[in-house]
């Protein structure tokens, strides 16, 4: 090694004042029974210790109180979902007009472009990246074929230049200026899911905006990650899952943003169900819908509360430290993950993530280039210590200090454990 890492580690995170946030959370044992350095956060994030509490007192409440629960419980049902929305709104940087916790996240990109997906015989096309998470492209496809269209006519996808990993804003900008008059919808990620790039998303929302088209994030990897400033941005629609770094747990309900220009007043296509419906009539059980004025217009069904309860959990541990006091930590651990893996295994291992910190969240993608053939063998030796990433096609290994649980011992960890798995398969 050509630096102490695991020294400069305990130093760092003697020196930071948020080090102590890791116990608000449950570290699942490695192998040898000490824990694991987590570094999957980008995939699922820990359990918030809190959240048992909230979840035993749903199950308390139901006993107590049965259906009357709706109202009754200490946080009555009916309007449960509506605790998290102050709180995601600051995650998200919108107005609490403009959130709404629901569904799933590719339940929501649909219901998002059955609005703001409007093809018309001019305007039909629908641009996003090439090698978008599948989820999203299937969902993009049906969509167009539902309208009619083929994709191989009317998907546009933007891939990173020859030699590189990432899209650049400025080919995201050249395709609007040059197709923008045939292109209905932008939909684009915060963060990439495989390469961690983090998109300037005003830059990405205002190409659109100047093409004439509408534009919608898939904000998975971004949500909770990177500061976001949705409303700032002017994007029409966002969405994203819960189960990652907002840590709501496995399928825990997603979320949705819709800009407060469309929010308060829709008069487009639009799904709907009787969550939807203005709260003081609901039950009324009048057959005409009128829409509440806010993003909760798109809700479909009474939501899941015991689903919704880790969730909650998880965001008043975001809403006592904040998004950016979270990111200023993130930048130092994945700074620090970054330096450690350039200087001692940059001869080894590609970092296909940009080193610029605003380009990034904090995961890092890494492809093994020597040698190659090894590359799996060396993810099994990691996390046979413990040391858990994961591995996604073709060949890239993902690892993400999550600033609420990680520390930079995790990432010495990380960089020790990787050397020596490059060691064992023999470079
Ligand atoms: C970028 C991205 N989009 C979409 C999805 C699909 O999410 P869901 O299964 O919640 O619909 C995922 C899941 O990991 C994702 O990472």
């Amino acid at each position: 090694m050509k630096e102490d890492w695991m020294h400069l580690a305990r130093e760092r995170d003697k020196d930071d004042s948020l080090t102590g946030m890791g116990e608000r959370f449950e570290h699942p044992p490695g192998p040898d029974g000490r824990r694991a350095a987590y570094l999957t956060g980008h995939s699922l994030g820990l359990l918030p210790r809190t959240a048992r509490d909230l979840v035993a007192e749903e199950f308390a409440d139901w006993a107590q109180y049965a259906v009357e629960g709706h109202t009754r419980a200490r946080r009555p049902w009916v309007s449960y979902h509506e605790q998290l929305t102050p709180l995601i709104a600051r995650v998200v940087g919108a107005q609490e007009d403009e959130v709404v916790v629901m569904n799933s996240l590719t339940a929501n990109l649909h219901l998002m472009m059955v609005s703001f997906y409007r093809p018309t015989a001019q305007r039909h096309a629908i641009v996003i990246e090439k090698g978008a998470f599948p989820s999203d492209r299937y969902a993009v496809v049906s969509q167009l074929e539902y309208h009619g269209y083929k994709a191989g006519d009317v998907l546009i996808e933007i891939e990173p230049r020859e030699g590189e990993s990432c899209v650049r804003e400025e080919d995201v900008e050249a395709v609007l200026a040059r197709e923008g008059e045939r292109v209905a919808l932008v939909l684009w990620p915060g963060v990439q899911y495989l390469s961690g790039k983090a998109f300037d998303l005003a830059r990405i929302a205002r190409a659109g905006h100047t093409a004439g088209a509408m534009v919608g994030f898939d904000l998975a990897h971004a949500v909770g990650n990177i500061a976001l400033d949705l409303h700032g941005t002017g994007v029409d629609f966002a969405v994203w899952c819960s189960y990652k770094y907002l840590n709501g747990g496995p399928g825990a309900p997603g979320g949705c943003f819709v800009h407060e220009r469309h929010a308060r007043d829709f008069r487009g296509p639009r799904f709907t169900g009787w969550w939807g419906h203005d709260k003081a009539a609901r039950f009324a059980m009048e057959p005409d819908f009128v829409p509440i004025p806010t993003a909760e217009a798109w809700q479909l069904s009474n939501p899941p509360i015991l689903a919704l309860a880790p969730l909650l959990a998880s965001l008043r541990v975001f809403g006592d430290v904040g998004i950016s006091a979270l990111r200023e930590r993130s930048e130092r651990l994945t700074g620090t993950l970054y330096d450690a893996l350039a200087v001692e295994l940059g001869e080894a291992v590609d970092i296909l993530t940009p080193e610029e910190p605003q380009a990034r969240g904090c995961q890092l993608s890494i492809r093994v280039k020597r040698p190659r053939d090894q590359a799996r063998a060396v993810f099994d030796e990691l996390m046979a210590k413990g040391i858990i990433v994961d591995w996604r096609e073709p060949g890239i290994i993902r690892l993400a200090p999550v600033p609420l649980y990680n520390t930079h011992v995790d990432c010495a960890r990380a960089v020790e454990g990787l050397r020596e798995a490059l060691y064992d398969v023999g470079t």
